[in-house]
């Protein structure tokens, strides 16, 4: 048996007694400021298994998250739920762990957002949603190809549009019905996510959005602050294995190296603490149980006002997913402020 495996064994103990810091939704929901991210990486990279995910997350609940971020679009909800089912009841009591799983861009329709939330309830083996996002603010054509394109490569848009406020009424009902505990979006900019606060009878209780070093979006998180929409932050480690971001990886950035040593942890771990510390979530992904219990030792150290400021002041505006084929909706939201 190797040292990692103990070292599981012995957190699975006590992880049932620990109390991860968390943030406070607008509904008065506690959502834990970590949680594991289980999608595929970048677009067409699926894996051949969900096994990897399947483990994941049962290494995750027994190393103490407890908070698991899903989506449709992941076609991995089976296998998370399999893993839930091992662990709820047993690990974990349901209401103690917080499932966010996002609506999909082909699922905007509003008669879509009922089974689609009904599907992923289903896939996860959950009678209901801690939260459930509407994954992108624009609509794709209606069905089960979840990237419809064109000959061009271009995603098929909805035919009528479905402007997001008609598919937002639509995922208010889910919380009426109880499917679900609260709503919110992802990937919505500045202005799109006060429409949605200005016309929503149910206003958002989230915006994920992506988030690291080289993507600070200080906007965003103001004018969240201001009206009591929690962030996360998606990609927050800036996906190091896929060097998306022109090769750079903040976690290998000279500044977050030395704050790393200076603190003695990794580079991660201070990507992953600099976010929590402004009050963001995280929900770094990895399938590796070493990094998956490296990324949670982030409670035990604090950043600086300095350390703070010199990462923040990385930015570059850098962005690793940008939907660009759809990049002529209006309401593709990249053009505007985060
Ligand atoms: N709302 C949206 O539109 C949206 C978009 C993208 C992502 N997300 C969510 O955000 C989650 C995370 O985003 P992401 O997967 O794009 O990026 P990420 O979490 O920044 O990076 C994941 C990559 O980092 C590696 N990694 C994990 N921990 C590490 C560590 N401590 N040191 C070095 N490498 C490490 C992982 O490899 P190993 O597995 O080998 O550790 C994996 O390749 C997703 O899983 C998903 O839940 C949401």
């Amino acid at each position: 048996m190797t040292r990692l495996t103990n070292l599981l064994r012995h957190i699975s103990r006590h992880a049932p007694n620990m109390a991860l810091p968390a943030a406070t939704l607008r509904t008065g929901a506690r959502m834990p400021l970590l949680g594991l991210g289980t999608g595929p990486g970048s677009v067409g990279t699926w894996q051949t298994s969900t096994e990897p995910i399947y483990e994941a997350v049962k290494v995750a609940i027994d190393t103490g998250y407890r908070h698991i971020d899903n989506a449709e679009s992941y076609a991995e909800e089976q296998a998370v739920g399999r893993a839930l089912q091992e662990k709820v009841g047993s690990v974990v009591e349901r209401k103690d762990i917080f499932i966010t799983s996002k609506l999909w861009n082909t699922r905007h329709h509003p008669d879509d957002v009922l089974p689609a939330c009904q599907r992923s309830l289903t896939d996860l083996g959950l009678d209901y949603l801690d939260l459930y996002l509407m994954h992108f603010p624009v609509a794709w054509t209606r069905g089960d190809v979840y990237y419809p394109k064109d000959e061009n490569g271009r995603a098929v848009l909805a035919t009528p549009d479905v402007p997001f406020m008609d598919t937002w009424k639509s995922m208010e009902k889910l919380v009426d019905a109880g499917l679900v505990k609260a709503i919110g979006v992802s990937n919505f900019n500045i202005s799109q996510m006060e429409e949605v606060l200005t016309n929503g009878r149910i206003k958002p209780a989230v915006n994920q959005v992506e988030s690291h070093p080289y993507l600070v979006c200080s906007k965003l998180l103001k004018c969240a602050a201001d009206n009591n929409v929690i962030i996360t932050a998606f990609s927050p480690l800036g996906r190091p294995g896929e060097e998306s971001l022109h090769g750079v990886s903040p976690l290998k950035d000279p500044k977050v190296v030395s704050i790393a040593e200076k603190h003695k942890k990794t580079p991660a771990q201070v990507c992953l603490r600099w976010q929590v510390q402004r009050g963001v979530v995280v929900v770094p992904k990895s399938t590796s149980p070493a990094r998956i219990l490296e990324n949670s030792q982030i409670f035990d150290f604090q950043l600086s006002t300095e350390d703070m400021e010199t990462i923040s002041g990385l930015n570059k505006d850098a962005r690793i997913v940008k939907f660009g084929m759809c990049d002529d909706h209006p309401q593709w939201p990249f053009n505007g402020e985060f």
